[in-house]
């Protein structure tokens, strides 16, 4: 790969500790994809950030980072391991907290904004169509290439931070025009009818596709929500980070439909609520948000919960970023929810906390939150947001 001579220079170690580090991944990435140069990018979110996941060796990784790295471009978190503020609320023990705390304080030194949220591009990261980013959760990656129709590879935590760090990422894989055609198109003859449905349509697609990139037909309307949830279940379960869906995501008109078909009809939806859901009745944790809720979700559950109570069997959880709570506070959205026996957990996620061994049983309206939550060695349930809403109240499925 061509490196500037001021790229060089950094690679030497002038820039300090940190970016000769991020120089030394983003140089042997660049090499592993034959990548030509290194490119500016607008924006980074860096996944990794549960000391769940990252455990004592990857705080110590941060650690040494932080102590001379500083991000040159806007650089955004997804969700950590617990509500930043009120973890106790959310059963979390204090060592757990104190570590959590210690990775975000590594976030923190290196200037990043403590977002902690899988939707960036609602709480002011949002890239222009065309740019160049370097994302790592991947509903947020997918949303990024095919609803905004950014530019962006699906980064691992420590690239992600590396062109946080140098303001720039190899040039290869989505972020080539080239590798952006779509494969194979999935007509969907199906009409989809709540939000859970986009989650199973992302399952069947997701599955099919077998890692191309989807050209979908048939919708013929579709809202930032279904489109949010559909992103984390396509790739979740298969696809490239990457879809196009006619006359509703960008670039769709520049590609010709590709010739292999396949048609989603009724029965393959149907198979996918079978897969996802187990046979159970009795439900621990209903968490709505995943992807994080939008307001508009918030006021959705506000409107459903008015005058009902959560069953003192189940805990209901809604996830959402900080700053789209705060909206809800205003609202008043949140006492609603509250009032109802709700929690918020902001800043984390059902995926990302560490919940393994504390519920049995999950209900959601995500696929995503499904596949997760069956690696915390949970039952799971996956339905329309009034079935769960239905589910926290009476403390069961039905
Ligand atoms: Fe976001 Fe966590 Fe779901 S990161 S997409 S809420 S698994």
């Amino acid at each position: 790969m061509h490196l500037t001579k001021k790229e060089e220079k950094m690679l030497d170690g002038e820039e300090g500790y940190a970016v000769k580090k991020s120089m030394e991944i983003l140089v042997a990435l660049g090499n592993i994809y034959d990548a030509e140069r290194l490119i500016k990018v607008g924006s980074v979110q860096v996944a990794g950030v549960s000391y769940h996941n990252l455990g004592e060796a990857g705080l110590e990784f941060l650690n040494e980072l932080a102590k001379d790295g500083r991000v040159k471009v806007l650089t955004t978190l997804n969700p950590a391991g617990m509500d930043l503020k009120d973890w106790k609320k959310l059963g979390i023990d204090e060592e757990f907290a104190r570590k959590q705390n210690l990775v975000i304080d590594a976030f923190k030194k290196m200037g990043i904004i403590i977002s902690c949220t899988c939707t960036p591009y609602l709480i002011g990261n949002l890239p222009r169509y065309g740019e160049h980013v370097a994302w790592s959760e991947s509903s947020a990656v997918t949303f990024a290439n095919s609803v905004i129709g950014a530019k962006t590879n699906r980064e691992g935590g420590p690239s992600a931070l590396a062109a946080a760090f140098v303001g720039k990422t190899p040039h290869y894989g989505l972020h080539l025009d080239e590798n952006r055609a779509p494969d194979i198109r999935f007509h969907v003859a199906v009409k989809l009818r709540k939000i859970s449905d986009w989650g199973a349509l992302g399952y069947c697609i997701g599955k099919k596709a077998e890692n191309k990139i989807p050209y979908i037909t048939g919708i013929e309307d579709v809202d930032l929500d279904e489109l949010k949830s559909f992103c984390a279940s396509v790739v979740t379960y298969g696809s490239k980070p990457l879809f196009y869906m006619k006359e509703m995501t960008p670039g769709s008109e520049k590609y010709q439909l590709p010739k292999e078909t396949i048609t989603i009809e009724n029965e393959d939806i149907e198979e996918a609520y079978q897969s996802i859901n187990d046979d159970f009745s009795a439900v621990d944790l209903v968490c709505i948000g995943c992807p994080h809720c939008s307001i508009k979700e918030i006021a959705e559950i506000a409107k459903l919960l008015k005058n009902k109570r959560i069953s003192p069997n189940t805990e209901f959880w809604v996830a959402c970023s900080r700053s789209v709570k705060q909206i809800a506070d205003k609202r008043s959205y949140t006492i609603t929810i509250e009032r109802a026996g709700g929690k918020f957990a902001c800043d984390t996620c059902m995926a990302v906390a560490p919940l393994k061994g504390r519920f049995r049983s999950v209900a959601t309206t995500s696929a995503k939150g499904c596949y997760y939550s069956r690696h915390n060695n949970m039952m799971t349930k996956m339905g329309g947001l009034k079935e769960c809403i239905d589910a926290a109240v009476k403390g069961k499925w039905s």
